[in-house]
């Protein structure tokens, strides 16, 4: 494998029933990533998606998007992972351009989910034979996690409120986020609407549309592109088994660890390097799960990471540093395309209120389904 950087991104605010179609967003945010660089370079596009087939009746959108970004010709797939899709196109870019088999590579995230309720379509990212037929959704899984979380540890739901207040005050500074106007207390979060017990709205992303695209290149090409590229260090995709109920214990997610410590092996760096992470934040039991199965907090304590501020954007392990899903908004198919831009937007120095000091490599995680499919990657600026 050749060494592979980023060389252009772009997003667009994340919003809920955003007036511009599929097409049209994946498009814009194609141009944006592009910028100066002529289009005719590129060379293929992976487009990440979770719902449109279900929601707007749109299959085989890679080529779709290509089309409306004046693409046509080059090499244009769609690639899938339930929610974790976003990571699982920029992971296929990454071996594309590492490979040596393609040269310039667009990975591009597009979602619209706001206009219906999505509950139903997303539950589809789990087993259709026994937990959907159950009544089995993200929600509720998701619910089961915080419950068993807090039954096990003898917590009460104040515990994980922080997490809530720590991305929502990330997002006021942050232009593409969905809820950059809404500051939360952690009692405003405990008593949040209840959505399915012990889950309250503000323990849970929202429902969004948006669209964000990365340009990748070999690292030897890079300052053709830009003077500011970021390196893709490593990545590394894994799986837990597929149904909750069949995990020895489903507070821990093997699949996260699994994937952290392949990309940590991969990099040749140690947990101790990263600067920030960001995380899957969909729900804020999942954000102090995926803490507790990379290490960076002990079983039953990533929920004091966040209490002691630890994840805030001067903490030791800072988290959402431009919002999270939380509240810069989780347009599923786009979300982990989202984060990578911020990503060069920290290391890169160009976060505006939000920049942290000096990061030097970033991680980033991301979940298809409760905890079964996980896709880590690193990065660092230069290249
Ligand atoms: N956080 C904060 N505020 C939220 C919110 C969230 N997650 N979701 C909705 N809101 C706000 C809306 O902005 C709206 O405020 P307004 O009336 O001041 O404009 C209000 O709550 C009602 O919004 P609405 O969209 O009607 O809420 P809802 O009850 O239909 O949806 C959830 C709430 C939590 C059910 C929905 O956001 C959800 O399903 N989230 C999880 C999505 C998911 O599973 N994603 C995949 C995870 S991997």
């Amino acid at each position: 494998m050749r060494r592979v950087a980023i060389v252009g991104s772009g997003q667009v605010p994340v919003r809920k029933l955003h007036e511009l179609g599929l097409r049209e967003l994946g498009s814009l945010v194609v141009e944006k990533a592009l910028g100066e660089t002529d289009k005719s370079r590129v060379e293929a596009l992976y487009l990440s998606n979770m719902l449109s087939d279900e929601l707007q009746g749109q299959k085989h959108l890679a080529s779709l998007v290509s089309d409306q970004a004046e693409l046509a010709g080059v090499e244009a797939i769609q690639v899938r992972a339930a929610t974790a899709a976003g990571a699982a196109a920029l992971r296929v870019a990454h071996m594309a351009v590492g490979s040596g088999t393609v040269q310039l590579a667009l990975a591009v995230g597009v979602e619209k989910m706001s206009a219906q309720a999505p509950t139903a379509a997303l539950a589809k990212a789990l087993d259709a034979r026994s937990e959907v037929p159950e009544g089995k959704t993200l929600l509720s899984q998701n619910a089961r996690l915080m419950q068993l979380y807090l039954e096990s540890y003898g917590l009460t739901a104040e515990a994980l409120s922080h997490f809530a207040v720590n991305a929502h005050r990330n997002a006021q500074y942050n232009p593409n986020a969905m809820f950059k106007d809404r500051q939360f207390t952690e009692k405003q979060v405990e008593e949040s609407r209840l959505i399915y017990p012990p889950l309250r709205l503000l323990d849970c992303s929202p429902v969004s549309d948006g669209a964000a695209a990365v340009l990748l290149a070999p690292v030897a090409d890079a300052q053709k592109y830009t003077n500011s590229p970021v390196e893709i260090i490593a990545s590394s995709a894994t799986t837990d088994r597929f149904r909750m109920a069949d995990r020895g214990n489903p507070l821990h997610l093997e699949a996260a660890t699994l994937s952290a410590r392949q990309a940590f092996f991969e990099a040749g760096i140690e947990r101790e390097d990263v600067s920030f992470f960001e995380l899957h934040d969909a729900f804020s039991i999942m954000a102090c799960l995926l803490l507790e199965a990379t290490g960076f907090a002990e079983p039953g304590r990533g929920w004091e990471l966040a209490a002691s501020g630890n994840i805030g954007l001067k903490g030791l392990v800072p988290i959402a540093t431009m919002g999270g899903l939380k509240a810069r908004g989780h347009p599923i198919g786009a979300t982990a395309l989202y984060q990578t831009c911020e990503i060069v937007q920290q290391l890169t120095g160009q976060a505006g209120e939000n920049q942290l000091d000096g990061p030097r490599v970033a991680m980033l995680q991301s979940v298809g389904g409760a905890g079964t499919t996980v896709l880590t990657h690193l990065f660092a600026a230069g290249g």
